[in-house]
C-alpha cells in the first residue's frame, strides 16, 4: 500500500477505485477513492426471543432488521442512532463475532455465514473492532505486549523478534512510548488503554475497522485526540471505518457517509453534509437537535 503527498492511495492489491469529485464540509474539492466492498450487509435481521413474552405468544426484539450496508477501503461510515437502536447488535454482524437471524453477510463478495474455514480466518484478520470501554476489553492480567501479541500468536504470524518488532511498531502507530509494553492495563491511563485496544485491532493489518462509541468511555479532555487519531489511521493505513455513536456531532467530521439508525432500521443515509443540512427524517432532526452545538467529542 503507498500514499502519496497528493493524498492518492494505492492499494497493494490495486483495488483502488477513483470516485467523482465531492465537496466536502469545507466547500473544498476533495477527490474521494475507495475501494470494493470488504462487507457487504443484505437484508441483515437480528431478532431476539425478549424475555417478557410467553410461550405460546413470544415477543421478539427486532435488534436488526433489514439492514443492507457497504463498508469498503477508504471511507468512513458514521453510524448513529439513540441508545438500543441496534448499533451494537449491527457492529457485533459486521465483524463476524454474531451471525443474523436473517439476511447474508457477504465477505469480498462470498457468504460469511458459510462454513468455511478459510474465509472465516480471512475475516478475522481484515475486519477488527474496538470496543466502548477499554477497561473491560482488555485483559488486566495481561501485559500490553502480550495483549498486542496475542493476535499475532493466534493467526501464527512472524516468529518470536518479529512480533516484538511489530509490537514496537503498532505502539508507535498509536502514539504510546515503547516503554508502555511492560505496563499493566491498570498502570495506565484510560485514553493510553484506548490507543492499545486501537493497536491491537490494527495487529493483523485489517482493512476495515468497526468502531464502537470508542470515546464514550472517556474522559472528555482526551476525546478529541483518540478520535484524531483514528481519523490519522484510516488515512495513514487506508481503512474502512465504521464509527459509531449515539451523538451525532461526534460523528460529523470524521465520516465521509452518515447512516443514521432507529429501531433496527437504517433510515437516513448521507454525506455528512447532507444528513447535518437537509435532513430528510423528523428522527435525524430530534438527534441534531438534541445535539449540544458546540463540536462535543
Ligand atoms: N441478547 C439479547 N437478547 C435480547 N435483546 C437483546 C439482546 N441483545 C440486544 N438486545 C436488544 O436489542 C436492542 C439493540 O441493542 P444494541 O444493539 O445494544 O443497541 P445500541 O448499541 O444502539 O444501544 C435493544 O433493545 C437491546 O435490549
Ligand atoms: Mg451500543
Amino acid at each position: 500500500m503507498t500514499t502519496d503527498r497528493a493524498g492518492s492511495v494505492r492499494a497493494a492489491d490495486g483495488s483502488v477505485r477513483e470516485q467523482e469529485n465531492l465537496l466536502n464540509t469545507t466547500g473544498r474539492a476533495a477527490v474521494r477513492r475507495v475501494g470494493d466492498p470488504i462487507v457487504e450487509l443484505k437484508g441483515v435481521q437480528v431478532y431476539h426471543r425478549a424475555r417478557t413474552g410467553g410461550i405460546f405468544k413470544p415477543n421478539i426484539v427486532k435488534a436488526v432488521d433489514g439492514v443492507d450496508l457497504q463498508v469498503r477501503r477508504g471511507e468512513t461510515i458514521g453510524l448513529v442512532g439513540e441508545s438500543g437502536c441496534g448499533k451494537s447488535t449491527l457492529a457485533s454482524v459486521i465483524v463476524g463475532l454474531q451471525k443474523p437471524t436473517g439476511g447474508d453477510v457477504l465477505f469480498k463478495g462470498k457468504s460469511a455465514l458459510k462454513r468455511n474455514a478459510a474465509l472465516r480466518k480471512d475475516f478475522g484478520s481484515d475486519v477488527s473492532i474496538i470496543f466502548q470501554d477499554p477497561a473491560t476489553a482488555l485483559n488486566p492480567r495481561m501485559t500490553v505486549q502480550d495483549i498486542l501479541k496475542d493476535p499475532l500468536d493466534v493467526h501464527g504470524i512472524g516468529n518470536k523478534s518479529g512480533r516484538d518488532r511489530r509490537v514496537r511498531d503498532l505502539l508507535g502507530l498509536v502514539g504510546l512510548p515503547v516503554s508502555a509494553a511492560d505496563a499493566l492495563p491498570s498502570q495506565i491511563s484510560g485514553g493510553q488503554r484506548q490507543r492499545v485496544a486501537i493497536a491491537r485491532a490494527l495487529a493483523l493489518e485489517p482493512k476495515i475497522i468497526v468502531a464502537d462509541e470508542p470515546t464514550s468511555a472517556l474522559d472528555v479532555s482526551v476525546r478529541a485526540q483518540v478520535l484524531n487519531l483514528l481519523s490519522d489511521l484510516k488515512e495513514e493505513l487506508y481503512l474502512g471505518m465504521v464509527f459509531i455513536s449515539h451523538d451525532i456531532q461526534t460523528v460529523r467530521y470524521v465520516s465521509d457517509r452518515i447512516c443514521v439508525m432507529n429501531k433496527g432500521k437504517i433510515v437516513e443515509e448521507g454525506t455528512a453534509a447532507q444528513v447535518f443540512d437537509t435532513p430528510s427524517q423528523d428522527y435525524t432532526r430530534t438527534l441534531l437537535g438534541a445535539a449540544p452545538t458546540l463540536l462535543h467529542v
